[in-house]
């Protein structure tokens, strides 16, 4: 990383972290194609109604890195915003998972296998480093991706 010069003009590595919090409302079927009905039955219960089923998730981006010494920030947040909009938003808001996003065509939509297929989508962000993905499904269940040293990819 390039060291910045802080405030006061001094060269500095400090990092710091920027949280971002976005919504967006889909539809899933917890099913997997090589288990019996039976199976999948058991294991995923009615979320594996064949019909699916909606929620409204809540998904935190944290990205990290030096705060820029001319504008006070990592990075500006509407191009956050945007980068976040084109890369997951418009391809996960009002859709049907198992349906129309091809990433889970043969990868069961849990919200675990949401958040690592987010974070490959993200982890271009040319501004700031990716640290986390958080994604909420429901106000009871959240989980979060951090990526790993080797290449992402959904299992
Ligand atoms: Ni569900």
């Amino acid at each position: 990383m390039a060291a910045e010069k802080n405030l006061r003009g001094e060269t500095s590595e400090l990092k710091v972290a920027l949280g971002r919090r976005y919504h967006f409302a889909a539809s899933h079927r917890l099913h997997n194609a090589n288990l019996t009905e039976a199976q999948n039955q058991e294991i995923y219960g009615k979320c594996n109604n064949p019909h699916g089923h909606g929620h409204n998730y809540t998904m935190e981006v944290l990205v990290s890195g030096p705060v820029d010494a001319a504008t006070g920030m990592i990075a500006n947040l509407a191009d956050l915003d945007a980068f976040v909009e084109t890369k997951v938003l418009n391809d996960y808001d009002h859709k049907s998972f198992n349906d129309e996003v091809p990433a889970f065509r043969e990868v069961v939509p849990t919200t675990e296998n949401l958040c690592i297929d987010i974070f490959q989508r993200l982890k271009s962000f040319p501004q700031a480093t990716l640290e986390r993905i958080r994604v909420a499904e429901t106000g009871n269940n959240s989980f979060e991706y951090a990526g790993e040293h080797t290449e992402d990819t959904l299992p």
